[in-house]
């Protein structure tokens, strides 16, 4: 499959070809995507949900269609679809927006990307909520065990990462949900690593909020989407309250309007939203399922081969079936940021390095002198051929560093 897909990726276009393997942090652009930005552009560039002109009332029904779209996809009704700039927005739409009081306890995963944990430490200081880490088992899966023991004492909300983008781990999320479910504690899942990586319906494992990143996701920068229940949506204040987001207003007072305009305030990205239908109906037409036995088969691969060589340890769980399309690693003695540099220079392959804005994860290893790591992370493009020369970069740079310090 990887021919005709790789053929729609302007950047993989480029000469030298490049290797790009930092999908955790941003995708490639399709053409198909990169066409419909141009599109809006063109043709109707203008204000949509407002002006009743023909080019306005275009935008309009695009952006619903996109709306569309991630209904259907994601298993909510449209009107349960809210965009934001990315799911760290999303997240915040929820922490500042739901009517937490003070005591009020958040659950979480030991291993949230900062858009997970921030907003919450900062209402814990802004509202005096409690921010409870739930520790993960020893090889870095979900322990049910302290998290159902969590939840007995009491909580106002779960809000958890669906896929971890430091190890790529996916949590079990059917029984997080069942378990917080039958303690009558709302569900939120930072889906951004998630989505882009499997099929998530929303109605299925009835998760009450999700929130992804549509960058992740071979979609434009800065449109990101919480998908939510209707009850739990109508409970948020906007976060960002102003045009488009009231029925009437008077100095006394306004009326919010229905959702989903109630948390969409102001002119909208309708370039990006419209161009995220794109990516959507990209990934679904090469399917969810191809896409994670696709990355399943790469991790394997890549994961055999780092740790054949001698000084690579990777971040845990050790089994590649069980991190999705990502490989978090260290080479002794290295500093994640050289391997990152070296690659790029040397084999013009693309990875992360550092904390990957887990630093809270980092903070409770530092005694064990885990300061970052280096990451590959692979997606519907990338191919066998591709982590055979990286495997091969990386043996060549453990050998000259070896030779080094020898
Ligand atoms: N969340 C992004 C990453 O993990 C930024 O790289």
């Amino acid at each position: 499959m990887n021919d005709s897909i790789r053929a729609d990726f302007p950047f993989l276009q480029r000469d030298p070809t490049p290797i790009y393997f930092d999908n955790a942090c941003m995708t490639l652009k399709p053409r198909q995507v990169i066409d419909a930005l141009m599109e809006y552009y063109n043709d109707y560039p203008v204000c949509g949900g407002r002006s009743v002109h023909e080019a306005g009332m275009e935008v309009t029904v695009k952006v619903q269609e996109s709306r569309d779209t991630f209904a259907s996809t994601f298993g909510r009704e449209p009107h349960e679809v809210i965009f934001t700039k990315n799911t760290t927005e999303a997240i915040n739409l929820v922490a500042k927006g739901y009517p937490f009081e003070k005591g009020d306890r958040v659950l979480t995963t030991g291993y949230e990307h900062n858009s997970n944990i921030i907003p919450w430490l900062q209402m814990s200081r802004l509202k005096g909520i409690e921010v409870v880490p739930v520790p993960p088992a020893e090889d870095l899966t979900f322990d049910i065990e302290p998290f159902a023991e969590e939840i007995s004492k009491g909580a106002a909300m779960v809000s958890v990462t669906h896929t971890s983008n430091l190890n790529g781990y996916t949590i079990p999320l059917d029984d997080v949900v069942k378990l917080a479910h039958e303690n009558d504690v709302p569900v939120l899942v930072d889906g951004a690593q998630g989505a882009p990586h499997r099929r998530v319906d929303l109605g299925k494992c009835d998760v009450d909020l999700y929130a992804l990143s549509v960058h992740k996701m071979l979609g434009p920068t800065g449109v990101g989407v919480l998908l939510g229940k209707e009850e739990y949506l109508t409970q948020l204040e906007a976060l960002c309250p102003g045009g488009g987001t009231v029925t009437s207003a008077s100095y006394s007072g306004y009326e919010p309007a229905d959702l989903p305009d109630r948390l969409e305030g102001g002119l909208q990205d309708y370039a990006g939203i419209i161009a995220s239908k794109a990516a959507v109906d990209y990934l679904m037409k090469v399917g969810p399922e191809t896409i994670e036995e696709h990355e399943r088969l790469l991790n394997t691969r890549a994961t055999e081969g780092l740790l054949d060589i001698e000084g690579i340890s990777i971040v845990p769980p050790a089994d590649p079936a069980l991190r999705a399309g990502i490989i978090s690693f260290n080479v002794e003695g290295m500093n994640p940021h050289d391997i990152a540099i070296l690659l790029d220079d040397i084999g013009n392959i693309m990875i992360r390095s550092g904390q990957h804005c887990v630093n809270t994860w980092f903070d409770s290893v530092s005694d064990k002198g885990i300061t970052g790591t280096a990451r590959a992370s692979f997606y519907v493009y990338n191919t066998v051929e591709e982590v055979d020369i990286f495997l091969e970069n990386m043996r060549g740079m453990t050998n000259f560093m070896g030779g080094e310090i020898a």
